[in-house]
């Protein structure tokens, strides 16, 4: 498929998925997430695809925010609208994707640019990075679950001080407050990035699968996420990727996985 604002390129089971609006700082508008959306869906059924690389265009930003020019004369309606659908096609999709997402934050992750981020399932910076939820400096809240995942992420006290000032944390900062767990120069960022998919791909992409869903269950309120997990651990047992597992190691070799 051929879209207009990313750019997506598989390479070795690997599929990076570029924002590509550089001369807006990779702001997402509405063709934007669309497009992304299509993306993810199609990474969803193609078996080349292992791991999603998510990362922006050019050397100043990942996102820079949901396009502002778009939402400027919103009514609440719409405005509740906006927010649902970005969940439905993105934030919520990209948070309970089957596959492992790892933002690579290559600068500017700010609004929905950090809620992005966030949705993906751990992100990697580069030393120029900067995030933060500027929203209320423009008479909104964050929308796109950023109120929620980032309370969840860095915990209450420092997400309501980020939101309420509004301000800009730097990538050491935001690996103080967990919200990256590693900092790389901007050179390295995409290499570093890689190296880490390229150890989740020796691993069972079912097995993976499972877990994604458990770890995330417990961030779901009126779910028992113990629950999930065991469920999760019980279809384990009936998967190819779970004899192969086992008997590698029974046999002191690698395993090589079918991924079923
Ligand atoms: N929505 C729409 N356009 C955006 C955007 C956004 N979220 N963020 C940046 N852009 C556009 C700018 O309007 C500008 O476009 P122009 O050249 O046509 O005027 C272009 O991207 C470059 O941005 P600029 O502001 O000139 O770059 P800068 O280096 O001076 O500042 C930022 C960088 C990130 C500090 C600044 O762009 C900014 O504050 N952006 C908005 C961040 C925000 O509030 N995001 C949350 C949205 S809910």
């Amino acid at each position: 498929m051929s879209y207009q604002n990313i750019l997506v390129e598989e390479e070795n089971e690997i599929l990076y998925i570029t924002i590509d609006r550089p001369s807006k700082l990779n702001a997402l508008n509405r063709d934007t997430i669309q497009e992304l959306h299509e993306a993810f869906s199609e990474a969803k059924d193609d078996n080349e695809v292992k791991v999603i690389i998510l990362t922006g265009s050019g050397e100043k930003a990942f996102v820079a925010g949901a396009d502002i020019s778009e939402f400027a004369d919103f009514s609440p309606e719409e405005g509740k609208q906006l927010a649902a659908e970005g969940h439905a096609k993105l934030f919520d999709f990209v948070a309970n994707f089957p596959k492992p997402v790892i933002a690579a934050v290559n600068g500017f992750a700010l609004g929905g640019g950090l809620e992005l981020a966030m949705a993906a399932h751990f992100r990697v910076a580069s030393e120029n990075a900067k995030m933060g939820l500027p929203e209320v400096s423009l008479g909104v809240i964050p929308g796109y679950g950023g109120t929620q995942r980032l309370s969840q992420i860095v915990g209450k006290g420092r997400a309501m001080e980020m939101i309420m000032t509004a301000g800009m944390i730097d990538a050491n900062q935001a690996l103080q407050y967990n919200l990256v767990n590693h900092v790389t120069t901007q050179e390295e960022l995409l290499e570093f990035t890689e190296k880490l998919a390229g150890k989740i791909l020796n691993n069972s992409l079912v097995a993976i699968e499972g877990a994604i869903k458990a770890i995330n269950a417990s961030y779901e309120k009126g779910v028992n996420g113990f629950e999930v997990e065991m469920n999760e651990f019980g279809k384990a047992f009936g998967t190819e990727d779970f004899k192969e597992g086992t008997s590698a190691f029974l046999n002191k070799r690698k395993a090589e996985f079918p991924g079923k």
